[in-house]
């Protein structure tokens, strides 16, 4: 078993004692670094960076060279999957993910493939080796998914959506072709995440985030039931330590009990609930990540760590709080202002982990 030389992130997952508390950022590479820009353009386009095990290594790095994060996120995208069952990934400038081919029917997806993550998500698995060797032992690499509904909402739409009126029309004309897509996404997912927890990721988030567009009901139904059997399908254990699972639904306040009782570790709030009220309905069960509005990072450096120490308290005494944003880290933040941001969460976080 490899020692880490900084593991508070997975300690605060799992929610024993910590120092302080681990933080990092959701899309923390990106394009407000201008380094990251740099290297995409050496790449060519967005999918040549993920399919290039050492550029996507060289981004995962990058913030951690600029910031004290606690964390490495493998740089990937969600839509690697759909991209492997043959859909047909391109980024247009400026307008988001599309695919070639849109999944229409049952009979489209009855012809979908499960992919082989060491076959056609080699790359991906790679790119988990690499980082962890460039690692070396700084801090835990996490590895991530989509969840099946979000993944399914790109695959039916043919990219990014405001109104999902393709999928809901599935759902609801054909709930048949939309519950088999799912399930077939939630076997892939099993596979993707397992191969990357064997490559080397150390703690997996699934990232659900348009679980909140449905309702009550239909949330649990085609967003919930299947991140349930993606969580009971992990490995949970590799390299002699736990491999904490973290459930991201974005707009999930309403349903964070039901988040919680999956058997997940930890629980990812946006920015729309107040973490005392999260803590106080599930903290006894999961530990919590986020929420401060990414939005927040322009303003000037201490309303930032105004902001901190709210959530800081909010969140109160003890472990089981990696701080983060509570979605994406905005293009056009200024990196500084990122810089403020973690360095605040660490030295006002201090006297919360005294006891
Ligand atoms: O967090 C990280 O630093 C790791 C990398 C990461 C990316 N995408 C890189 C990326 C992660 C974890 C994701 C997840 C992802 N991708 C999600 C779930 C999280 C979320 O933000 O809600 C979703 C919905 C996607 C799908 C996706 N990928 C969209 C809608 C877009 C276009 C929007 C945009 O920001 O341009 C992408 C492209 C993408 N994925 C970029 C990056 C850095 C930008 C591509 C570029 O360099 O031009």
């Amino acid at each position: 078993m490899q020692q880490l030389k900084n593991d508070r992130y997975l300690r605060a997952l799992l929610k024993q004692p910590v120092d302080v508390t681990p933080v990092w950022m959701m899309r923390q590479a990106g394009r407000y670094l201008p380094e990251y820009k740099a290297t995409r353009a050496e790449a060519g386009d967005f999918m040549s960076l993920c399919k290039n095990p050492e550029l996507a290594c060289e981004v995962t790095l990058q913030p951690l060279r600029r910031f004290p994060l606690d964390a490495a996120i493998l740089f990937s995208d969600i839509l690697t999957i759909p991209d492997a069952m043959g859909q047909g990934l391109y980024f247009e400038t400026g307008e988001g993910p599309r695919f070639k081919k849109v999944i229409e029917s049952a009979s489209d997806v009855a012809k979908l493939p499960v992919p082989d993550p060491e076959d056609e998500l080699k790359y991906v698995m790679d790119a988990v080796r690499t980082i962890r060797k460039g690692l070396n032992g700084d801090v835990p690499l996490i590895g991530f998914s989509g969840s099946p509904w979000t993944l399914a909402t790109y695959m039916v739409e043919g990219g990014s959506s405001k109104a999902f009126t393709k999928i809901k029309k599935m759902a609801f004309a054909d709930p048949n072709a939309l519950h088999a897509l799912l399930d077939k996404l939630a076997d892939s997912v099993i596979l993707y995440l397992n191969a990357q927890i064997a490559a080397g990721a150390q703690s997996v988030m699934i990232f659900d985030t348009w679980g909140g567009v449905l309702s009550p009901r239909d949330y649990k139904l085609f967003s919930l039931q299947y991140m349930h059997k993606i969580v009971d399908g992990l490995t949970r254990e590799n390299e002699g330590r736990k491999v904490p699972v973290t459930l991201f639904t974005k707009n999930g306040g309403m349903w964070l009990e039901s988040i919680a009782a999956t058997g997940c570790d930890a629980v990812g709030l946006d920015w729309t609930i107040d973490i005392a009220e999260a803590k106080a309905r599930i903290g006894d069960k999961v530990a919590l990540q986020g929420n401060m509005d990414p939005s927040m990072l322009y303003a000037p450096p201490a309303r930032i760590e105004e902001e901190v120490a709210i959530i800081l308290d909010g969140f109160g005494e003890g472990s089981g709080h990696v701080f983060n944003l509570g979605h994406g880290i905005h293009l056009d933040v200024p990196p500084e202002h990122a810089g403020v941001f973690v360095d605040a969460v660490h030295r006002l976080s201090a006297p919360y982990h005294k006891a």
